[in-house]
């Protein structure tokens, strides 16, 4: 166990809060082992993932924080079209997309370049270019926190929703998911209908792509839009895209007939967050440390120097701003720690 650990590396905003105590799990029986000790049971503690979808606010974490890095990738059965594949939480998750796309196996290759590891993958549900991890996810092995019991969680029992799931929930940091199962196909089915997929396919001259093609046009048109965390620090998403009654929509559509968006549940429909902000003016908005990305709106960037808190300040002034243009509330599909 480490002490006075700065968390800088830790977290994709960049942010330098420090840890009262810090440990690393490399093995299962680490952590097993720690959910039994002193330490555990008298500090307040924080299960921590890749880091990239957490805000620290303060300077300071007083607490344990538990960063898991367990390894391993095995195939659990395979069977004709089908392979069902587990890994370890610690594994990086665009390592591991580009393992499944590397054999063939189709079923995580549109959420390809999402910074993160495996275990936190189920957490929010990622999802991207018309997938989501749900639509892979056989189950999942999860230690209870409280006890050290493990647990299986059937996909029904994660209850996902769109960037939502249990564990961030009913269930919000009661427990640490060390395994992923994935249920994943050896024939073809490709997902292009999303955006810019085949308008970006069709410039590049690619009719008919394979599973590799798709992986690194996907893997293109994120690093066109988004920011990487190792040269400004960001979380990607900062915001959900809001689900608004269909009467609201109609009424916003006739004042922007422009507006983007999908349909979503009977009666209502979703917005992107990224295009209120933008129309809120917030686009490529910079002051000091922190600041709105001057390619994609929905993404708060840290530039370096600044702390947690400029960016909780900024996020609550958008959105005030798109609540007060809009009438539409925004909320934070990134942890608040
Ligand atoms: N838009 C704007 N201005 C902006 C950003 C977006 O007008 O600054 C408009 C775009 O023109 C487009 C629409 O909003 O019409 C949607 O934009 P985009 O395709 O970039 O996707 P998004 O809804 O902003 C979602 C996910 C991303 C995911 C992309 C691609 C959420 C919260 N975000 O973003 O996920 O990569 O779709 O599928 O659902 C993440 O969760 O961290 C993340 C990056």
């Amino acid at each position: 166990m480490k002490t006075n650990v700065d968390l800088q590396s830790y977290n994709s905003f960049g942010f330098h809060t420090v840890a009262k105590y810090f440990v690393e799990i490399n093995e299962l029986q680490e952590l097993e082992a720690l959910i039994h000790s002193k330490e555990f049971k008298n500090e307040q503690h924080l299960i921590l993932s890749g880091g990239n979808n957490v805000l620290f606010q303060d300077d300071v974490f007083d607490g344990l924080v538990v960063y898991i890095n367990t390894k391993g990738i095995e195939v659990l059965r395979e069977e004709g079209n089908e392979v069902v594949v587990r890994t370890q939480a610690g594994e990086d998750w665009p390592e591991f997309v580009k393992f499944c796309v590397g054999k063939g196996w189709y079923g995580v290759e549109n959420l390809a370049h999402i910074p993160g590891k495996v275990g936190a993958a189920p957490v929010q549900n990622i999802g991207a270019y018309g997938m989501e991890l749900m639509d892979s996810f056989l189950q999942c092995e999860a230690i209870e926190l409280a006890t050290g019991n493990m647990r299986v969680f059937t996909k029904e029992e994660c209850q996902f929703g769109y960037r939502s799931s249990i564990f961030k929930n009913e269930l919000k940091w009661q427990y640490v998911i060390t395994s992923v199962d994935f249920l994943l196909h050896k024939q073809a089915v490709l997902k292009l209908e999303y955006g810019n997929i085949k308008a970006y396919l069709s410039e590049h001259n690619i009719k008919s792509p394979t599973l590799q093609q798709l992986h690194d046009a996907i893997c293109d048109i994120r690093d066109a839009k988004l920011p990487d965390p190792k040269t400004i620090g960001n979380a990607g998403s900062f915001f959900k895209n809001p689900i608004i009654e269909a009467a609201l929509f109609k009424a916003l559509q006739k004042e922007y007939p422009n507006i983007p968006h999908y349909p979503d549940a009977e009666g209502m429909v979703k917005v992107p967050a990224g295009w209120l902000i933008e129309q809120a003016g917030w686009k490529g908005w910079r002051e000091a440390y922190v600041g709105v990305y001057e390619k994609q709106a929905l993404v708060l960037v840290h530039y370096g120097g600044g702390k947690g808190k400029d960016i909780v300040l900024l996020a609550q002034r958008i959105q005030q701003s798109v609540e007060a243009k809009f009438g539409i509330q925004i909320t934070p599909e990134v942890n608040f720690v």
